[in-house]
């Protein structure tokens, strides 16, 4: 089942409670929370405070992507500000396993991140630990990038490594979701999709959320439908 996260970084900040409303009206799932230190990368957004304002503004689960160094020294604070999934990069982690333990013993979900220039098989030992992958096809930073085609190959061969291992995480893309992307994301294999500026940055997040979310459920319906005819040719 294919689901939209919002990613509020291309909202109105000032009216994020609203944006937020309008984004779930159509069909968003969960909101994606991009946090930035300005030194992983080069670009400042929020931190626990923005969280848990936005914990009062939704019941909807705050999906909280960590592009920060040292992201051990805050993960107490998210899970008191009411973070629900939270990601870490592999290349922020010198010690991945122990952060996703630590977000673990916060009540927390845990994901990991991958950026455009890491392997996906350099973090099969940790994958049954998590709740999800998140596989970033732009590098992270800023919003309305343009999608890098090879993370289509990334996704598929994560998806395949889960059936192998017959293990549940979810499959996250981010960066360049779109109209024009979005039946290719599907395709390969991704089930949770974050979209900031398709989203909001034509200013109607309800519209835009709906339509979006549509053509992924188009595109995963036709996968099931292939799936199925190969089964019974
Ligand atoms: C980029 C962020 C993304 C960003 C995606 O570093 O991690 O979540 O909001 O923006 P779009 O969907 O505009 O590419
Ligand atoms: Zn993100």
């Amino acid at each position: 089942m294919v689901e939209l996260l919002p990613s509020i970084l291309s909202a109105d900040f000032a009216h994020l409670a609203a944006q937020i409303a309008a984004a779930e009206r159509g069909g968003g799932t969960a909101i994606h929370v991009d946090i930035m230190d300005g030194h992983f990368v080069p670009n400042l957004t929020l931190g626990p405070p923005v969280v848990a304002s936005l914990r009062k503004a939704t019941r909807l689960p705050l999906d909280c992507h960590l592009m920060i160094d040292n992201p051990n020294e805050y993960i107490a604070a998210f899970a008191e500000a009411g973070a629900d999934w939270v990601s870490v990069h592999y290349e922020a982690c010198p010690h991945l396993h122990r952060t996703l333990q630590l977000i673990l013993h916060h009540g927390m979900k845990p994901g990991v991140v991958v950026n455009p220039a890491t392997r996906v098989d350099i973090i099969v030992e940790i994958l049954p630990m998590v709740h999800h992958v998140l596989v970033m096809s732009v590098n992270p930073g800023f919003g309305g990038q343009e999608f890098i085609p090879f993370s289509l190959d990334k996704i598929r061969q994560l998806a395949r490594i889960r059936r192998e291992l017959k293990l549940s995480f979810k499959i996250e893309v981010d960066g360049g979701v779109a109209h024009d992307t979005v039946a290719a994301v599907v395709q390969a294999g991704a089930e949770l999709l974050v979209a900031g500026s398709a989203v909001f940055g034509a200013g109607q997040p309800e519209r835009d959320a709906r339509t979006l979310l549509a053509a992924a459920r188009k595109a995963a319906n036709s996968k099931t439908a292939v799936r199925k005819s190969k089964i019974h040719s």
